[in-house]
């Protein structure tokens, strides 16, 4: 069953998303099929192509009637399609109808191989369903650019990454039938202060401090907003990027900079303490460490990776810098993009100030964050829910 929403209101979770006047292209797609709208990704992804009406979404949720489906609903211009992801039958409802498709498979519901088996589907099923635009979110291959060194796998990433490799071979021989772009994104800077998330921080004596295995090493962190512009703009600009493979960041963010940014934007201290992955693992996450990284994967499958080696690769990646970003194409790209994390905090504290959500200090309190509207929908869900 298709809901349909018609109010034109342009927030989603109180956000403001950027308007896209700027963008000139062909107009060539415009009805996009998009799963993992309702998530955070999805939301402000959804919010950058419907916010002019340029295009319209047919957004896939298992239930159409969460506060997420709701506020995409309120965006207008949007559909809601209930059903999972898992299910070809939801598959090809969904894709039929519809000329593009923004298709970001929840690995941490399913786990790293389902995720592969029902990323694959979908490609082949928006072929056979006359999608003309696919955009596939990703995230790095991260094993394959570690060398293929075990110490760096992370089935989240790879589960993705091999997926993005696959569906731009396969373009070669479909592109004229269906065009297809990766859009490779990262650790949202988002995380780094939020609840329940790998960089969750925690205030210490007065002192916001963020305690991970990073050394001195970077995260590439990625601002959702400009994944919505650069959703955006994949679709608005099919024929360049067809084949493309656009890995996007604000900047690898070194932790010790994003403590001295964080300072300098709220006026209250902040550190980052190294902390050895023994430590780490005996922290707040202690509890989830030995689950399964996708909550509805068979933990009696040896393929299935637990939390702790899943972000134990995860962190690894970063600690030893394994993953590059080309900062040049993406200021091409996206000529307003935010290219510092203190750029991003500043534009934060200012957007919840706005928003009634308090300064950044004030959010960051145990009190204010671990009671807020959480980042993931997963968290929002309690790590439940249908495959
Ligand atoms: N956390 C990060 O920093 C980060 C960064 C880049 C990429 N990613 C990747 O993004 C994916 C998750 O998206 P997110 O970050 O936006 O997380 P999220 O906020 O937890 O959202 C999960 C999304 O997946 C949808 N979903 C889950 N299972 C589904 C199913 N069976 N059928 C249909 N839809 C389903 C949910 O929709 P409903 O609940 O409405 O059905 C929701 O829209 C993961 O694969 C993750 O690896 C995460």
């Amino acid at each position: 069953m298709e809901w349909l929403g018609d109010a034109v209101e342009l927030t989603v979770q109180g956000a403001l998303i950027q308007t896209m006047e700027t963008i000139v292209s062909p107009q060539e797609i415009s009805k996009i099929f998009v799963i993992g709208a309702t998530g955070a990704q999805g939301l402000p992804v959804v919010g950058a192509l419907v916010a002019d009406r340029k295009y319209s979404v047919r957004a896939l949720s298992r239930d159409a009637t969460s506060r997420r489906a709701k506020a995409l609903l309120a965006l207008g211009n949007v559909s809601i399609l209930e059903g999972s992801f898992a299910d070809e039958a939801v598959l090809r409802e969904g894709f039929r109808g519809c000329d593009g498709a923004f298709i970001n498979i929840d690995g941490f519901n399913t786990g790293e191989k389902t995720e592969i088996y029902w990323a694959i589907r979908c490609y082949e099923i928006a072929i056979e369903e006359g999608i003309r635009f696919f955009v596939y979110g990703n995230l790095d291959y991260a094993l394959k650019k570690a060398g293929y060194d075990s110490r760096f796998r992370a089935g989240h990433y790879d589960g993705k990454g091999r997926i993005g490799e696959w569906i731009l071979s396969q373009n070669l021989a479909n592109r004229d039938r269906m065009g297809a772009a990766v859009f490779t994104t990262g650790p949202y800077m988002e995380m780094a202060i939020s609840a329940m998330t790998p960089m969750t921080p925690s205030v210490e004596d007065g002192i916001l401090t963020w305690r991970v295995p990073l050394g001195d090493g970077a995260v590439p962190h990625v601002a959702l907003e400009d994944c919505g512009y650069y959703a955006r703009w994949l679709f608005d600009n099919p024929r360049r990027a067809n084949g493309m493979n656009l890995e996007v960041a604000i900047e690898h963010v070194d932790y010790r900079k994003l403590a001295e940014a964080f300072e300098k934007v709220t006026g209250h201290p902040a550190r980052y303490i190294d902390t050895d992955l023994d430590t780490y693992w005996a922290g707040p996450l202690k509890a989830a460490a030995n689950f399964p990284a996708g909550y509805n994967a068979d933990p009696a499958d040896k393929s299935t990776m637990s939390f702790r080696d899943n972000f134990t690769g995860f962190w690894n990646i970063w600690k030893h810098g394994m993953i590059q970003r080309d900062y040049a194409l993406l200021d091409e790209i996206h000529p307003h993009r935010i290219r510092t994390v203190e750029e991003w905090l500043r534009r934060e504290d200012q957007r919840g100030r706005a928003l009634g959500m308090g300064s950044l200090w004030e959010r960051v309190q145990p009190q204010n964050m671990y009671t807020s509207a959480p980042l993931l929908k997963l968290s929002e869900d309690g790590r439940k829910g249908a495959l």
